[in-house]
């Protein structure tokens, strides 16, 4: 049998699973798990979400709900291994080691450093400088293959893979450099506006939130601005309720959605009451396993998952530490 190429990806701990995770890695994630030729890992980054300095409390209810949502997206635990970060101490070994091969004039000019220092001037921790070392001591442990992220990680994935061979270069080839999933990774836009769709910006849905709870953040969600009255054209290349459109409607739908758009033949109210239908109809059996789900079985997949992934680092933590001289 040819070996099965390995999978790993990882959420963070900040917030139930929105539209934007699901179509941009979670629903990759599960497919992922019932492919046959692949080993997946898929786990929840609780020490990443340190960074941003959640209420103890908080944190570890989200760390369930994000497990939760991962069952409820449709990863299969019993093929997929389902575990929380701080559960594999391996992973923060490991991260320690790769610190010394890291330049820290990569850290420090990384865009997404950048933007959360100043989201959270008043805690520019060092957690956050580092948090590219961490997601590479995530990747590089198990040996990752593919790694199925969103647009927005791209470049994380690309320091770890910079990191790997700034290893390899030093102490011989042992570290695996891995690729991304997609050719063209995902970018969902938030609801606001104002950029991607977002937990900390609470510009979204959550993917098993009621049709109800979403028509309430999609009714007043931004448009094109073009559009104040119901017979100005509008844009709907610029409008996330138009590129949404685009990555859960049926072409039909897209067609009569984007003509209408541009010729004033359809309201923003209208379509997004067919964002909501589509919507609806691509979540309902994420809701309805969601709604079968109880604590033990969370738990259960936890406790197995995090077995079988420090059981994957193990090797690869014992050939990082003899080569380093340790
Ligand atoms: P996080 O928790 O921000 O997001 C989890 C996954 O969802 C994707 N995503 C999106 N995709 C499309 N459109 C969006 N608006 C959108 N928002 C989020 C992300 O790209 C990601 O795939 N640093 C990571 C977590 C992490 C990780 C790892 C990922 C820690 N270690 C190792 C992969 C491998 C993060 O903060 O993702």
């Amino acid at each position: 049998m040819t070996e099965r190429k390995v999978v790993l990806s990882l959420v963070r701990a900040t917030g139930r699973l929105h539209l934007g995770n699901y179509l941009g890695a979670a629903r990759d994630f599960a497919e992922l798990s019932r492919d046959e030729t692949k080993e997946c890992y898929f786990g929840v980054a609780d020490l990443h979400a340190l960074t941003t300095l959640p209420d103890p409390q908080e944190l570890a209810a989200s760390s369930r709900a994000v497990a939760r949502d991962y069952l409820a997206a449709g990863i299969d635990p019993e093929r997929a291994s389902l575990f929380l970060q701080s559960a594999v101490p391996e992973t923060s070994e490991l991260f320690w080691l790769l610190t010394n091969v890291t330049a820290a004039g990569e850290l420090q000019r990384s865009k997404t450093f950048k933007e959360m220092s100043a989201k959270q001037a008043d805690n520019v921790n060092a957690g956050l400088l580092n948090y590219p070392i961490l997601m590479a001591a995530d990747i590089l442990g198990p040996e990752a293959d593919l790694v199925p992220v969103g647009e927005d990680q791209l470049a994380h994935l690309e320091m770890a893979r910079n990191i790997a061979q700034r290893f390899n270069h030093r102490y011989g080839e042992l570290l695996k450099t891995p690729e991304g999933y997609r050719k063209k990774a995902i970018r969902i836009p938030g609801l606001d506006g104002k950029g991607k769709m977002s937990k900390s910006d609470g510009n979204g849905f959550g993917i098993a939130d009621s049709p109800e709870d979403i028509w309430k953040v999609l009714q007043p969600a931004y448009t094109d601005p073009a559009r104040k009255r119901r017979t100005d054209p509008g844009n709907p290349e610029i409008c996330p309720i138009g590129q949404i459109h685009r990555f859960v409607s049926p072409p039909a739908d897209v067609e009569t959605i984007e003509t209408g758009c541009r010729t004033a033949g359809i309201g923003c109210v209208d379509c997004k009451k067919i964002l909501l239908g589509n919507v609806t109809e691509l979540l309902a059996p994420v809701r309805e396993r969601a709604q079968a789900l109880d604590d033990a079985a969370v738990d259960d997949a936890l406790r197995q998952g995090a077995a079988r992934a420090r059981k994957r680092i193990q090797p690869t933590l014992a050939k990082v530490r003899k080569a380093m001289g340790l």
